[in-house]
């Protein structure tokens, strides 16, 4: 169903145009439309003013995160659980460590939604995330002419950090599509003081990566790019380490950045991938189908890597690509 037309409040404009103009070295995709230009311009403008009042928020205001009183609103232990799984699902908790996750668990708030309610108006201000429990929601963006889908959110999902990220109105329209959704939702404040800062951090970390993996040059959403740092990890491996078993089923799509990993079969060394982007996993997590080849780390490094479950968040979009990818690269030796 297609929702009404959104209201893009006068704020939501202003904040738009004032960031125009504004260097984006993130955006590398030329077919981007003028609105996704001045979209990433936007939030690449504000993760670097973010490194600095990040760490200012963090650290400057160390005592304010001492004395934070977090919201606690008492839950059964089913549902802290029940919480906790949702968090680990998702990638958007994945830097918090335990005593964090307590904190947000506690504030988290149960929220009933039912079939075509919006749960977020893009235009409005936004002082809340949502974490999907259960149900099925669709998101569009209006880019001016009229509401465009552009994807919809399972449970474990979340949604709703842009706004308390960069203080921003709400970027785009969150609307029930199952019968009913349960939600769990954050706190701006509690998001602020634990999640934020690790969030941030986590998208800094990967940034450059991101922005030079060429793989990725086929995700046109932005948005889709930034949100992968949250999904992506490193592992470090001393020489000779066997980062990945042939006939083993892989957790992981491993991405290397530097150093140098030998491709082997029957203990035989086939090949080294040595440049920045290359990848393996992808015959299980991808095409579904148990490793053919053994990885060996040929030097000390790390090596970067996404995990299974959030593969359907991030790479999914390109998969007919990656189906590809698997016959050029290992076809022959197969
Ligand atoms: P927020 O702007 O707070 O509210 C709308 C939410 O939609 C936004 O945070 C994101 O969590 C989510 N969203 C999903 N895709 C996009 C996108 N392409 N652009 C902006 N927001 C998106």
């Amino acid at each position: 169903m297609n929702p009404q037309k959104v209201r893009n409040g006068p704020n939501f404009m202003q904040q738009v145009n004032k960031k125009k103009h504004v260097d984006c070295a993130l955006s590398s995709n030329s077919d981007s439309s003028d609105d996704e230009v001045e979209e990433i311009v936007a939030v690449k403008k504000d993760v670097q003013k973010q490194r600095f009042s990040v760490s200012a928020e963090a650290y400057g205001q160390f005592n304010k995160k001492e004395n934070f009183k977090a919201k606690f609103i008492p839950k059964s232990k089913e549902q802290s659980e029940r919480i906790k799984q949702r968090m680990q699902a998702g990638f958007m908790f994945s830097a918090l460590n335990e005593k964090e996750i307590e904190i947000v668990v506690g504030a988290m708030e149960e929220k009933i939604f039912h079939k075509s309610e919006y749960v977020i108006k893009q235009g409005e201000e936004g002082n809340v995330l949502y974490v999907v429990d259960t149900g099925e929601l669709d998101c569009f963006k209006n880019y001016g002419k009229g509401d465009v889908f552009l994807k919809t959110y399972y449970p474990g999902e979340s949604f709703g950090e842009l706004a308390l990220l960069f203080q921003s109105p709400r970027a785009a329209s969150i609307i029930v599509k199952s019968d009913q959704a349960i939600l769990w939702q954050l706190d701006r404040e509690t998001f602020n003081l634990i999640v934020k800062e690790a969030s941030i951090k986590k998208r800094q970390q990967f940034e450059t990566f991101l922005e030079n993996w060429d793989l990725l040059k086929e995700i046109k959403d932005p948005y889709d790019k930034l949100k992968m740092s949250d999904a992506l990890f490193e592992k470090q491996f001393k020489k000779g380490d066997v980062i990945l078993q042939q006939g083993q089923k892989s957790t992981e799509i491993f991405i290397l950045e530097q150093g140098r990993v030998s491709v082997n079969k029957n203990n035989q060394k086939l090949f080294e991938l040595v440049k920045f982007g290359d990848y393996f996993g992808d015959q299980s997590i991808v095409a579904g189908t148990v490793e053919s080849f053994s990885y060996v780390a040929e030097e000390d490094m790390k090596v970067m890597y996404i995990p299974k479950k959030s593969y359907s968040s991030t790479l999914k979009e390109i998969e007919s690509t990656l189906m590809k990818n698997i016959q050029i690269k290992y076809g022959k030796y197969i």
